[in-house]
């Protein structure tokens, strides 16, 4: 498979490493609107560099694309990948809005391409360690999820477009709230049938910098998130509440099951534990895109969109928002 990148900004380097780690794969394309971002991420590739996305999809050199661009641009870019007959991995969120998640889905179908949608929290070891120990069974089942994460929304201290809602379509919710609702939603086992959100802007910024979200899902389980912006040190930890024990992980330490009293380490966090998370998830892209089932549905990725976009509404009118 030859690949390209549209968009060579923070995360395009975790997707360039993965792609050159996977044999059947490579990578031939890389763009960004500033050639030298482009280049860097290109680096000793002998990938072709681009300033124009138009051009990187019309170049002859790629079988599909990652789109790794600010989330507006998710929708126009996955259509015309699709219209080329083009593979797509599109990086969380989907797009902004359930319409256009929507219509990226139908295009895709139509078209029929692959449409997978970058929903990493499926791929990274101490959480597959969480699903595998549920999957088990010996905790019996989940009652309730609580799932904190820092994060850092002062402006200045991240790309500019995350604070234009139109182009990010929010800001700590549609961001980082994106990863505890893919997380939690996959351990919590049901879509969300309601949330009540509230919202803070901090630091003067144009999209929210804090926030809570409590949700109830279909089979009952309650899942309460929690983002704050600029903590004294960085914290990412989910805890999985169930009928016989209970299950904690965190990306910098790693995925802990305790049961009456006793704590078994289910996974050891490793500093080479994010680029795994992008390799499986470019090589489940790679088994998709030759047939496979996908681990992640366009259902799940869009619900966690409308589920991001009811818990506005709710930050908004004060109330619990049915979905
Ligand atoms: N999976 C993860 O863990 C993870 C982590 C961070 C970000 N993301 C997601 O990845 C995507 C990109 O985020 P980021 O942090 O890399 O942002 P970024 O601002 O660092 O990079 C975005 C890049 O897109 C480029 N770009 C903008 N418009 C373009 C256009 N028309 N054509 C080509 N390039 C264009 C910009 O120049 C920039 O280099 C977002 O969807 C974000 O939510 C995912």
């Amino acid at each position: 498979m030859r690949i390209g990148i549209i968009g060579a900004g923070a995360v395009a380097r975790y997707h360039a490493a993965a792609a050159a780690r996977i044999p059947e794969m490579k990578l031939t394309a890389v763009c960004d609107l500033l050639l030298e971002s482009a280049a860097a991420v290109a680096g000793p590739s002998g990938a072709a560099v681009f300033t124009d996305y138009i051009a990187l999809l019309d170049s002859g050199l790629v079988d599909s694309v990652i789109v790794n661009t600010p989330h507006g641009l998710h929708r126009q870019m996955v259509v015309a990948a699709a219209d080329r007959g083009l593979d797509v991995l599109v990086e969380k969120p989907m797009a902004t809005t359930v319409a256009d998640c929507n219509a990226m889905a139908a295009v895709c179908r139509a078209a029929g391409v692959t449409l997978l949608v970058g929903q990493i929290q499926h791929f990274l070891p101490e959480k597959l360690a969480v699903q595998r120990a549920l999957a088990a069974g010996e905790l019996g089942e989940v009652l309730m999820i609580h799932d904190f994460r820092s994060t850092d929304y002062r402006p200045g201290h991240r790309s500019a477009w995350f604070f234009d809602r139109a182009m990010s379509g929010g800001g700590a919710f549609m961001n980082i709230g994106g990863h505890c609702l893919d997380r939690s939603l996959w351990f919590g086992g049901a879509p969300a049938i309601s949330v009540h959100a509230r919202t803070l802007n901090r630091f003067d910024a144009p999209v929210e910098t804090d926030g809570d979200m409590e949700l109830c899902l279909a089979n009952g389980v309650a899942v309460s998130i929690g983002i704050v912006s600029d903590m004294p040190r960085h914290v990412d930890e989910i805890r999985v509440v169930c009928d016989r024990g209970l299950i904690i992980a965190d990306p910098r330490k790693g995925t802990f099951l305790q049961r009456d009293g006793r704590t078994t380490i289910l996974h050891e966090s490793g500093p080479e534990d994010i680029e795994t998370g992008f390799l499986f998830q470019l090589q489940e892209f790679a088994a998709v895109v030759a047939g496979a089932p996908p681990e992640v549905s366009l259902t799940h990725a869009r619900h966690i969109v409308q589920v991001i976009l009811a818990a506005y509404d709710s930050a908004l009118t004060g109330t619990a928002v049915a979905l």
